[in-house]
């Protein structure tokens, strides 16, 4: 089984990701080959600052081995890297329309908070789709949020192997339940986002205690004063109880009756422990990772085994569509 991911290097990963997403990756590896991809491509579809830029490649990539992805297990690399994603993704666009492109909510809620939408930022959905594509990719963990662009991947697959003969696998999407949406602290109907303006919004993998705490014991809650799970009329005890589940392995049910009759105040302190602890150890691998020389190796290493995957899947598509000599 290949199984697919990527990650957008513009800072801030945060708990949603953590829990939504790179859990998942860890987890993966004892079932498939996986390869995980920093995709920065994705990233410049909104401006973004170069050296910013550098910077948070290298964070997300050592995030991610951090977690527990192990770069000679698994494949670990930076998109930009192999060209063939830049190349099936112009390829994918001829063969995707404006119509199912104009009905992705992202774009819809990204191009609305600007006066003009950028032409990347529309074909963003079609760019995955061929980093999936590219590598014959049978799953592909992310949080619910992906789901449509998931379909959109499967339908342009589906779409050519119709007409051109069999030439791509077609992937499935696997969603997290637990922490599959993690939602902002302040406002928990909307999802926890690497950009919201109030920092104390989301937790970062690298944020301090003191941060964790304030962040936590700030967080929107209700006046009713009972720790139980009720997405509809308790948005914000629900998601962090949700947090705390998935944070400490406890489920749902167990942690509102070991809160029965306490307050919220009680509750949050032990979420701020469970967060901390929870953080400690990837925080101290992040910071011996990420100022190594070996991170550097094992990307130049991961771009190079993706590519070796890569090219005779691209040259199988260009000869499909009679591309070249
Ligand atoms: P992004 O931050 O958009 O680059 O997302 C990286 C990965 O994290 C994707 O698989 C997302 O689906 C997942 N993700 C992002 N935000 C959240 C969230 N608040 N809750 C759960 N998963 C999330
Ligand atoms: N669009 C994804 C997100 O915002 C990131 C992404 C890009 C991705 N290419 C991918 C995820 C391929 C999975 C597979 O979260």
């Amino acid at each position: 089984m290949r199984v697919f991911s990527g990650v957008q290097p513009t800072g801030n990963i945060h708990l949603g990701n953590y829990l939504g997403a790179l859990k998942q990756f860890v987890e993966l590896q004892e079932e498939g080959d996986c390869i995980y991809c920093i995709v920065d491509m994705h990233a410049i579809t909104l401006p973004q600052d170069a050296k910013q830029l550098r910077e948070s490649i290298l964070d997300v990539a050592a995030l991610y081995m951090a977690v527990g992805i192990d770069p000679k297990r698994s494949i670990v690399f930076v998109q930009s890297e192999v060209s063939g994603h830049a190349e099936l993704g112009w390829i994918l666009a001829c063969n995707s329309y404006t119509g199912e492109l104009s009905r992705m909510t992202q774009f819809k809620q990204k191009s609305k908070e600007r006066e003009s939408a950028p032409t990347g930022l529309f074909v963003y959905p079609v760019l995955m789709a061929a980093d999936i594509l590219l590598y014959d990719t049978d799953v592909v963990p992310v949080g619910n949020d992906q789901k449509q662009h998931i379909e959109l991947t499967r339908d342009i697959a589906l779409r050519i192997n119709n007409t051109y003969g069999e030439t791509f696998v077609v992937p499935d999407g696997r969603f997290l339940k637990t922490g599959a949406r993690v939602m902002a602290l302040d406002d928990p109907t909307s999802k926890m986002s690497k950009s919201a303006e109030n920092a104390h919004s989301r937790i970062s993998l690298t944020d301090d205690p003191a941060k964790i705490k304030k962040s936590i014991m700030k967080a929107t809650t209700d006046s009713e004063g009972s720790v139980r799970f009720d997405a509809a009329e308790k948005p914000g005890v629900s998601n962090l109880l949700s947090i705390y589940s998935a944070m400490s392995g406890k489920s749902i049910p167990e942690l509102e009756k070991y809160y029965e009759g306490s307050g919220y105040g009680a509750f949050k302190k032990d979420l701020v422990d469970v967060v901390v602890e929870g953080l400690r150890p990837i925080q101290e691998r992040f910071a011996e990772i990420r100022g190594s020389e070996q991170l550097i190796r094992d990307l130049k290493d991961g771009a190079e085994r993706a590519n070796a995957i890569a090219e005779p899947v691209l040259k199988r598509v260009k000869e499909r569509f009679g591309l070249g000599l």
